[in-house]
């Protein structure tokens, strides 16, 4: 698949099949994803895979106040944490009031979600989680932010493309 092809039927999949993925294949999704860029190459991540045969509960942390309930049926997760960026990237962040690791961390988690496609594997980005319930599950120090999680999994069959809803290109992107 080209890359407009993979950006085109990319989505969020909340239709997981009980199969379970493949620990070679989490292995090669991370270890594409660890080559993405961040600022002055800081790589302020870490991520830590979950398969859901050891952890039953890990889906427990995404469900606070009745959302993502379909993380029930997602057999791996990942879970992505900020680590403290190199000097130079705090340095220029501070200078133009940015914070890169959070970018840094997006473009992260974007290649892990088309290294799983690569894989023939689906996924859903979750940014709605109880992070103290995570860094105890995972053992993550509280004082390390938990920035997002990784649903992986195969979708079940009959998970059809929807169509996109984007905001028109006009609206978004302008060209001098
Ligand atoms: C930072 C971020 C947080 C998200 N959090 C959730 C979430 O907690 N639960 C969920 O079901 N989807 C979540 N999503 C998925 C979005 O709802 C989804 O990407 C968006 O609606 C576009 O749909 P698509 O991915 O199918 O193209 C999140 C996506 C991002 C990028």
């Amino acid at each position: 698949m080209t890359f407009s092809e993979m950006a085109r039927t990319r989505q969020s999949c909340r239709r997981f099949d009980s199969r379970p993925v493949e620990q070679e294949k989490l292995e090669r999704i991370v270890n594409s994803a660890r080559l993405a860029p961040s600022a002055c190459n800081s790589q302020p991540w870490r991520m830590t895979v979950i398969h859901r045969e050891h952890m039953p509960d890990f889906a427990k942390c995404l469900q606070n106040m009745g959302m993502n309930k379909f993380t029930s049926n997602c057999p791996a997760f990942i879970v992505i944490n900020e680590e403290a960026m190199n000097r130079t990237a705090k340095i220029g962040g501070r200078l133009l009031k940015q914070h890169y690791a959070s970018y840094d961390i997006g473009i992260l988690t974007a290649h892990l979600c088309f290294a799983a496609m690569e894989e023939g594997l689906s996924s859903c980005i979750v940014g709605w989680f109880d992070e103290k319930a995570i860094q105890k599950m995972i053992g993550l120090d509280p004082a390390k932010k938990v920035c997002l999680v990784l649903c992986l999994g195969y979708a079940v069959p009959e998970d059809t493309l929807r169509p996109k809803v984007r905001k028109d290109l006009s609206e978004i992107v302008k060209f001098l």
